[in-house]
């Protein structure tokens, strides 16, 4: 199957159109429809592969997080949103499993800290939904392999707000769209795209982001090699005040000796 994406994705053009209706996603784009009618029985590249890198210490936790999350994209399967999973998935695959990535050590981080199931389904959709904005930002862009320049960053930092433009009508709770908004946020004022402190993100983005940016340093990239958990929990911690410690305290436990 992922053979078979790289060989779709060539087929892509940079002026994907991808717009919410009230009732369920649309994509419009004419060289996409020969690809829409498997699109039910897509199998997902990257599932069964979480987390490989990270040695985490309480498996049971793990184990029951990736079940939460799996059974969010089966239950997705009529849902408005789902159209989304798939098109990350045949766009973009790393973006794909660094979102499943995200929402299963999310959920982790609130399984520890006692969320109740709703919650964890939550915000393990959010997880999943939460970069769908870079499906709005060229490819050229996203795919890059060495730094980018300062408009293309800010092409990129549009995602969050992208991203809410496309799961609107789609039915989401406040709760998950807060994840989608404010994951690039910072405690300290210093993230995007609002520049939000403390008290004004939501308890979910402040899970989120530490999910994301440890997922990133532990995920190969074409500019750079994967990092460790040890070095990515220390690459967080050294950013002083823009992460809850509370969070950071919970998901270095979780990742266990790897990471102390
Ligand atoms: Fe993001
Ligand atoms: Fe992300």
């Amino acid at each position: 199957m992922l053979v078979e994406n790289k060989k779709r994705n060539k087929q892509y053009s940079e002026n994907i159109s991808i717009k919410s209706k009230a009732s369920k996603p649309v994509v419009e784009n004419l060289e996409y429809e020969n690809i829409q009618e498997d699109k039910s029985d897509h199998k997902y590249t990257n599932m069964g592969q979480v987390l490989i890198n990270l040695n985490v210490s309480e498996a049971n936790i793990l184990n029951y997080s990736n079940k939460i999350v799996n059974q969010i994209i089966a239950d997705s399967k009529d849902m408005a949103w789902n159209d989304f999973f798939y098109w990350l998935d045949a766009r973009f695959s790393w973006v794909f499993a660094h979102s499943i990535n995200v929402a299963v050590l999310s959920v982790m981080m609130a399984v520890k800290r006692g969320c109740k199931k709703e919650e964890l389904e939550c915000i393990a959709l959010g997880g999943l939904l939460h970069d769908v904005g870079k499906l709005l930002v060229p490819a050229s862009i996203i795919q890059k392999k060495t730094s980018l320049d300062d408009e293309q960053m800010s092409r990129v930092k549009e995602h969050c707000e992208h991203g809410m433009s496309l799961v609107e009508g789609c039915g989401l709770s406040d709760n998950c769209k807060a994840i989608i908004i404010q994951h690039h946020e910072r405690l300290d004022g210093s993230g995007y795209p609002f520049g939000l402190k403390s008290d004004d993100i939501h308890p979910y983005a402040k899970i989120a982001m530490i999910a994301d940016v440890l997922d990133a340093i532990t995920s190969y990239r074409p500019y750079r090699p994967a990092k460790s958990a040890f070095k990515a929990i220390q690459i967080i911690r050294d950013e002083g005040d823009k992460f809850s410690a509370e969070y950071v305290s919970v998901i270095e436990r979780l990742l266990g000796e790897q990471s102390t």
